[in-house]
């Protein structure tokens, strides 16, 4: 079988570097974001460049960086082709809901010509990002997406802070992006799986490190459906933050332990580059098959070690402001995922409609639902309310997946601790936006809801949400 890497891979020699942190806005200014066709070196000469849509031109779109409780504004101009309306969402912030991004739930859509302003405050410190929540199937596969980091008052001491945007494109022979968006087989299978892998916008191949030095290293999964299995050879990093929000005490990955990521989801690390000087060393990434391929090397400079001596183990991150849930108060929700090819799913609720599963995708590209329920995309003033939750209370959601794929269940507005897995309790359990759950498992989730107004449950894998795996969340 030929490496799902890509077919180009030998044409490209890409060093990778961090991206240049931009200046912080001034206070009352705020950043300009306008989305918009551009055309990008993904995999570098002699290959062509790619058409794309990305914000402001670059892939990823510009790096936002605010420090804890800071207020970011953002004027969002959409320069996208006729017809194509968008919005941005800030997964994974925890703000107030007119902010969120959601089209016909939290505001309307920003057509072509049109500007929207976003304006909230961060209160969390952590690894963020934003994407458009609109034709997203589309949208995210041609490349809008963009990091938000929120700076803790006291940033755990390290060389260097750098971030990895993982995604991944499907490109044709020409380098350009295959336009078969929300085909059959996606919405029905795994979603958008792109044949090339990009980390911060292109094909990478290799990325400097200094011997001896302490890096953060921030892993955001931008991609329409893939799931990183990633390991780093020869290196036990500490995990310290997951979604964004710091785990309890760091802890330090075993060797070749893989740090698995769906789309959507983050992890902080701290790397000590413990390699011999001019060496190099694998980033490798596994699929469920068990195939394993290569996205870039670790490559030390051959310059003498930065420190002699090893560093103590990270200290913990101080805790986000995000409520604990009570858990013996807490009430219980069963939250089922059905559908899907080989799934066992007959029937689904599409829009109020009862319907087969074979009439709902032929009719209207349906393939999944939430508690057997699903919402179609173009329907966005009719959403249906699958959960109302009172206001400060606490939820466990306990989610059983019955489908034969895996699904990145997100969020918004809010975070919340995973306990379990399987009936297992789970034995880290750092609040997160999204929780991944493999094919035939279950898991639960506590929440405290105590962020007023509608938001969004839903698969990251985008074509999963265009094909029904979405709902409503009303807080009240
Ligand atoms: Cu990152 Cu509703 O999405
Ligand atoms: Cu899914």
């Amino acid at each position: 079988m030929p490496s799902r890497r890509t077919f180009l891979a030998a044409a490209a020699a890409t060093a990778l570097t961090a991206i240049a942190l931009p200046p912080r806005p001034a206070a009352a200014g705020g950043y300009r974001l306008t989305p918009r066709p551009a055309s990008w070196p993904v995999i570098g000469a002699p290959q062509p460049p790619t058409s794309i849509w990305a914000y402001d031109g670059l892939l990823p779109g510009p790096l936002l960086r605010v420090r804890q409780g800071e207020r970011l504004i953002v004027q969002v101009t959409n320069g996208l082709p006729d017809g194509t309306p968008t919005t941005v969402h800030w997964h994974g912030i925890r703000l107030p809901n007119a902010m969120d991004g959601v089209p016909g739930l939290t505001q309307a859509p920003i057509r072509p010509g049109e500007s929207f302003t976003y304006d909230f405050t961060c209160p969390d410190a952590g690894t963020f990002w934003y994407h458009p929540h609109l034709g997203s199937p589309e949208q995210l596969g041609r490349g809008l997406y963009g990091a938000l980091i929120v700076d803790e008052p006291e940033p755990p001491p390290v060389d260097r802070d750098l971030l990895w945007v993982l995604g991944d494109m499907r490109l044709d022979r020409q380098a350009q992006i295959a336009a078969d968006f929300r085909n059959p087989m996606d919405l029905s299978h795994a979603g958008r799986l792109g044949n090339t892998f990009l980390v911060n916008g292109r094909l990478a191949e290799s990325f400097p490190l200094r011997a001896g030095e302490r890096i953060r290293l921030r892993l955001l999964n931008t991609a329409n459906a893939r799931v990183f299995s990633l390991r780093l050879e020869g290196h036990r990093p500490y995990l310290i933050a997951w979604d964004g929000h710091p785990v309890q005490q760091p802890v330090r990955l075993a060797a070749d332990e893989a740090i698995l990521l769906g789309p959507g989801m983050r992890a902080d690390l701290i790397l000590d580059a413990t390699g011999e000087p001019g060496a190099r060393y694998r980033v490798l990434d596994s699929d469920p098959r068990g195939s394993t391929y290569r996205l870039l090397d670790l490559h030390y400079d051959p310059a003498a070690a930065l420190r002699r001596d090893s560093l103590p183990p990270p200290a913990s991150l101080r805790p986000n402001p995000v409520a604990e849930p009570d858990l013996p108060s807490a009430e219980r929700l069963p939250l089922v995922l059905s559908g899907g090819a080989m799934g066992a799913a007959a029937a689904l609720e599409v829009d109020g409609h009862a319907m087969s599963l074979r009439d709902a995708f032929q009719t209207h590209r349906i393939a999944w639902g939430l508690n057997g329920r699903a919402m179609t995309e173009h329907d966005d003033h009719r959403h249906q309310v699958l959960f109302a939750l009172a206001r400060g209370k606490s939820y466990v959601l306990a989610i059983d997946n019955q489908t034969a794929w895996p699904h990145p269940i997100h969020l918004h507005g809010h975070a919340f601790r995973v306990l379990s897995r399987n009936g297992r309790p789970a034995p880290q359990t750092p609040f997160a936006d999204t929780v991944l759950l493999q094919a035939r498992e279950q898991a639960e989730i506590a929440v405290v809801a105590d962020n007023p107004g509608d938001w969004m449950l839903h698969c990251h894998i985008q074509e999963h949400q265009a094909a029904g795996m979405m709902a409503v969340v009303r807080v009240a």
